[in-house]
C-alpha cells in the first residue's frame, strides 16, 4: 500500500522513479545495497505482472514483500506479523480436472518461500517487535488495542477477494486449517519467482480477522501500525542479514 512504500522510500536516499507497464518502480540504494522498490498492485494479476517486470526488465536477484494479510488461524491477533514459508491460492479451483488448489502444469498447490531469506526476515520481524515503543509512535498500541504482538510461520493464502465477512472466514478456516492469514498477492509472487528461480519471501502484518469487522480502522492501522513495521522490518532485514 501506498502508506507503506512511502516509509521504506524515506529509508532510501537516492531514490530515481522509473515508469513501466504502468507502475512506478522506485531505483536507489538501502543500506548500500542496490534495490528497487515498487508497490504490486492489489490482486493476482497485478502482483503477477510486477513480479515479472521486476525479474525481465529490471533484472532483480531476489524479492522480499511486505504488506497486511487478515488473521484466519485461531491466535493469531491484529498486530501480529506472519514470516511465510508457504503460499496457496484458496480460490484456484480447476477440479475435476487436477486436484482443488492444484495450479496446473505445476503438480502441486503449495509454493515455498525460499528458506534462507525467510530466515534473514523472521529475525527482522523479531528485532521489531522487541523494540515496539521505537517502532510506533506513543498510544498507537492503546488505540489498537494491541496486546503483545508475536510472530507466526506458515502457511499464507491468496485469493482475489478482500475477505470481509465471518461467514467467508469460515469456510476459509475450515477448508484450509493450516492457513495463518489471507491476502492477495503471495501466492501470485511465489509462482513466478518459482518461474524464474528466484528467492522469495514475504512479511504480513495482521491488518484484521477477516470477519464483518475487517473494514474498520484498515486506513488508520496502515498508517499508524502496518507501514511502520514495513518500515523497521526493512531496515532490519539489511541491517542483520549478511544478504550479498
Ligand atoms: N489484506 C488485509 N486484510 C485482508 C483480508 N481480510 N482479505 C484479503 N486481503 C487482506
Amino acid at each position: 500500500m501506498h502508506e507503506e512504500l512511502a516509509t521504506v522510500l524515506g529509508l532510501m536516499p537516492d531514490e530515481q522513479k522509473s515508469v513501466v507497464a504502468g507502475r512506478e518502480f522506485w531505483l536507489g540504494h538501502l543500506h548500500g545495497h542496490e534495490v528497487v522498490a515498487v508497490l504490486s498492485g492489489i490482486g493476482k494479476v497485478a502482483a503477477a505482472t510486477t513480479a515479472t517486470v521486476l525479474i525481465e526488465h529490471f533484472g532483480v536477484r531476489r524479492i522480499l514483500f511486505t504488506g497486511v494479510a487478515g488473521g484466519l488461524g485461531a491466535d493469531v491477533r491484529v498486530g501480529d506479523v506472519i514470516v511465510a514459508s508457504q503460499f496457496m491460492q484458496h480460490d484456484l479451483d480447476v477440479s475435476p480436472l487436477f486436484p482443488r488448489y492444484e495450479v496446473p502444469g505445476y503438480g502441486i498447490a503449495v509454493f515455498d518461500a525460499d528458506p534462507g531469506l525467510t530466515a534473514a526476515l523472521g529475525r527482522a520481524v523479531q528485532a521489531t517487535l522487541a523494540d515496539l515503543p521505537h517502532v510506533l509512535l506513543p498510544g498507537v498500541v492503546e488505540t489498537f488495542g494491541l496486546h503483545a504482538p508475536r510472530s507466526h510461520h506458515g502457511l499464507l493464502i491468496s485469493g482475489d477477494r478482500f475477505v470481509a465477512t465471518t461467514s467467508e472466514c469460515r469456510v476459509l478456516q475450515q477448508a484450509l486449517p493450516k492457513a495463518l492469514a489471507v491476502e492477495m498477492e503471495g501466492a501470485p509472487f511465489a509462482q513466478v519467482c518459482r518461474d524464474y528461480g528466484i528467492p522469495f519471501a514475504a512479511v504480513r502484518t495482521v491488518s484484521d480477522r477477516a470477519d464483518d469487522a475487517a473494514h474498520v480502522d484498515f486506513l488508520a492501522f496502515l498508517r499508524q501500525v502496518a507501514s511502520r513495521y514495513s518500515w523497521r522490518i526493512i531496515d532490519n532485514f539489511f541491517r542483520l542479514s549478511q544478504i550479498r
